[in-house]
């Protein structure tokens, strides 16, 4: 299941998604331990941010709605946990930023590479931010290639993966055009813009109204993502994450073009160790049918409907 990364070796491709499980090295680690090849800090700005109001989390049958609004404790207390997750456990790091603008961007970029992060994620596509940051960079060409160019310019020797959005309807332009900006990786995706209604109460159920759906609902509009993005690329990797909840969907994600898979909401269903059992399962998959390597799935999908 070992898997190499943009040089980084992954004992197996499923990552824990930014922003669920918490930002402190001992839950980063218990992922690992449960069976994760690597894990994802929750996105860390300049200044620490207390979030959205509650209710800011609601979970549904087949998807799971969020407005936390980028809660976190600030780059310089993530770096702290990010050195003591190191001292701990050798297992890959990403790191993950975001900010209000292009100069901020490249500030908490050079920060959080003096850390020790193997890769690191930026979180261009946060739907839940809108009244604050207004549109998300993800969501235009030019916006994307500009934050791409000054994190590359900040990020030295740090592999940079660009978190896209699938509210953007040219998710594969946008990679492509990170690529060509220098992007090294992409992430696909972040979650959906949605909202659910109280019909109780006859309100918006979250105190933001509006926010990201993650979870199963999610999966189908992801492999599209991936699969474009797939398709728009020239030789960059993805990390492909939305709605995995099993072996199954993993295996689904590396088949349109995912080399890791990033799995988040699914521990609201199938508890903490939902990692070890994704990777089991992706197992089981591979003897079913006979596939001894685990980069063999990758984009085998396209390969097929060409055949
Ligand atoms: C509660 C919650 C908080 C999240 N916070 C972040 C975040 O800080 N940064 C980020 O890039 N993505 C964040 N995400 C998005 C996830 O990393 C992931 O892209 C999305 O949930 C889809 O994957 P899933 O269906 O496996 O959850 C968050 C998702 C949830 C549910």
């Amino acid at each position: 299941m070992k898997i190499d990364f943009l040089g980084v070796r992954f004992a197996n491709p499923i990552v824990l998604a930014s922003g669920i499980l918490g930002v402190t090295a001992a839950s980063l680690k218990r992922c690992i331990d449960l069976g994760a090849g690597g894990v994802t800090i929750k996105s860390l700005s300049l200044k620490s941010r207390t979030g959205h109001r509650n209710p800011t989390m609601g979970g549904y049958d087949h998807f799971f709605l969020n407005a936390v609004g980028l809660s976190n404790p600030g780059i310089e207390a993530g770096i702290k946990e990010i050195k003591k997750f190191k001292k701990i456990c050798h297992a890959p790091l990403i790191g993950s930023v975001f900010a209000g603008n292009v100069a901020e961007f490249g500030i908490v970029t050079k920060r959080i590479c003096s850390a020790p992060i193997d890769i690191l994620e930026i979180d261009i596509s946060c739907p839940n931010v809108g009244e604050e940051f207004d549109t998300p960079f993800a969501y235009s060409v030019e916006a994307a290639v500009a934050i791409t160019k000054v994190v590359k310019k900040y990020a030295k020797r740090v592999p940079v993966s660009m978190k896209l959005s699938p509210n953007a309807w040219n998710i594969g332009a946008i990679a492509a055009a990170c690529e060509q900006a220098g992007a090294d990786a992409i992430t696909a995706i972040n979650t959906a813009s949605g909202m659910t209604i109280d019909s109780a109460f006859q309100a918006p159920f979250l105190s933001n109204t509006v926010g990201g759906v993650s979870g199963p609902a999610l999966k189908p509009i992801a492999l599209k993502a991936v699969w474009d993005v797939y398709n728009s690329v020239k030789r960059i990797p993805i990390i492909a994450t939305g709605g995995v909840t099993s072996g199954e969907d993993a295996a689904e994600m590396m088949l349109a073009g995912g080399t890791l898979v990033g799995v988040g909401s699914a521990v609201f269903w199938r508890g903490p160790d939902v990692f070890g059992k994704i990777v089991a399962e992706l197992k089981q998959y591979m003897k079913q049918h006979n596939m001894r390597n685990v980069k063999s799935i990758i984009g085998k999908a396209h390969k097929s409907r060409s055949a």
